[in-house]
């Protein structure tokens, strides 16, 4: 089976299994398979966060859970709960449209909702750890017996969770709860969102609009999948010793960062790359996009091994002329 409808950059490598998770009554049968049990099983999403560079020897299974219901509802806010397969940005359109608000600052993030807690999705001064209170799991160890895990037991950091690490092969999230507030708590502080809206000359804006918003800058500066193969931002932001943090200073004043906890900063990647030239740079069909030096493109005909090696060469640039280390954000096979 072709992967290249799976996977947001587009590469046409082929899975040896593939199946779909549509009930998680399914999950013993699937368990019990002889696919699933001589493994390697991918578990995907909507392949947003994900290069591959070689053909998948075992089982891929797409995850297709869907349903959104309110769970409880008080005068203030309501606790939703939605299925893993169900579309990110639909649900947070649906979510607004509720009168359900806090989930705005995300909107247009591509992927599915069952990913937005694994890599703990983050824009514009939000991150979905702010509002998730419970993820719901299958024990793919225990014939998929259902564990819910609290917002504390996830060790939500800067795109990262336990999803990453101990769970990861384990615990298959199946759907995710949102406590959402029917009172706007807007988030506008964020440069791009403060411009914009004043752009528009609006004062006093809604939830939607602040979606619209951010919709129109992320459109502005991060290549649609649909027409140019990539998985967002590529590297995650850097975080590094106050120390190195103020001799780079002392060399690039310039450079945008960030507090990061006690002794810690964060550093604009995207502008690390750009200032070492690398903007728009190109190896064939293998780029660096051109509006946000961040995003790594397929032009067309990119090689998952090729798009590997521009990565490689992007991350050696940048060691070379600031002694920092970008580290890949999405999953590499
Ligand atoms: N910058 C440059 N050149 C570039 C890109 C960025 O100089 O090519 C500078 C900007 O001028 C700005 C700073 O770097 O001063 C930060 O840029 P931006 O606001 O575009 O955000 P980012 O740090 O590059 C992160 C997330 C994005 C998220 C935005 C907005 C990560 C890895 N990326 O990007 O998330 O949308 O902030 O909050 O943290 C993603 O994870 O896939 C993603 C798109």
């Amino acid at each position: 089976i072709s992967l290249k409808p799976h996977n947001t950059f587009g590469m046409a490598v082929q899975a040896a299994h593939f199946c779909q998770l549509d009930d998680t009554a399914q999950l013993p049968a699937l368990l019990a398979s002889s696919a699933y049990q001589a493994g390697p099983v991918l578990w995907l999403g909507g392949g947003s966060n994900l290069l591959l560079t070689r053909d998948y020897p075992g089982l891929v299974v797409r995850m297709a859970l869907r349903g959104i219901r309110l769970l409880e509802e008080s005068a203030d806010s309501v606790l939703v709960e939605a299925a893993a397969g169900e579309n990110w940005h639909d649900f947070v359109r649906y979510s607004l449209q509720q009168g359900w608000y806090g989930l705005e600052n995300l909107s247009l993030i591509p992927g599915t909702v069952g990913a937005c807690p694994v890599q703990n999705i983050g824009a514009y001064g939000v991150e979905v750890k702010d509002r998730i209170t419970q993820v719901v799991c299958a024990d793919l160890h225990a014939q998929g017996a259902r564990v819910v895990l609290d917002n504390a037991d996830c060790r939500f950091a800067y795109r990262d969770s336990i999803f990453k690490h101990e769970a990861a092969g384990r615990l298959l999230v199946t759907a995710v709860r949102f406590q959402l507030s029917r009172q706007p708590q807007l988030k506008t502080g964020y440069g791009d969102i403060r411009q914009e809206l004043e752009k528009r000359g609006i004062s006093h804006p809604t939830p939607l609009d602040v979606s619209d918003v951010v919709m129109a800058i992320r459109a502005s500066k991060l290549p649609d999948p649909a027409v140019l193969g990539n998985a967002g931002s590529f590297f995650k932001n850097p975080v590094v010793e106050q120390g190195q943090a103020d001799a780079l200073l002392q060399r690039f004043p310039a450079l945008p960062h960030y507090p990061a906890g006690p002794g810690r900063v964060k550093l604009a990647a995207g502008w690390l790359i750009e200032q070492a030239g690398l903007k728009g740079y190109r190896q064939g069909d293998a780029g660096v996009h051109a509006r946000q030096a961040l995003v790594l493109v397929n032009h067309g005909q990119a090689s998952g091994s090729q798009m590997w090696a521009l990565a490689r060469h992007v991350q050696d640039a940048v060691r070379q002329r600031y002694g920092v280390e970008l580290e890949a954000e999405p999953l590499v096979w």
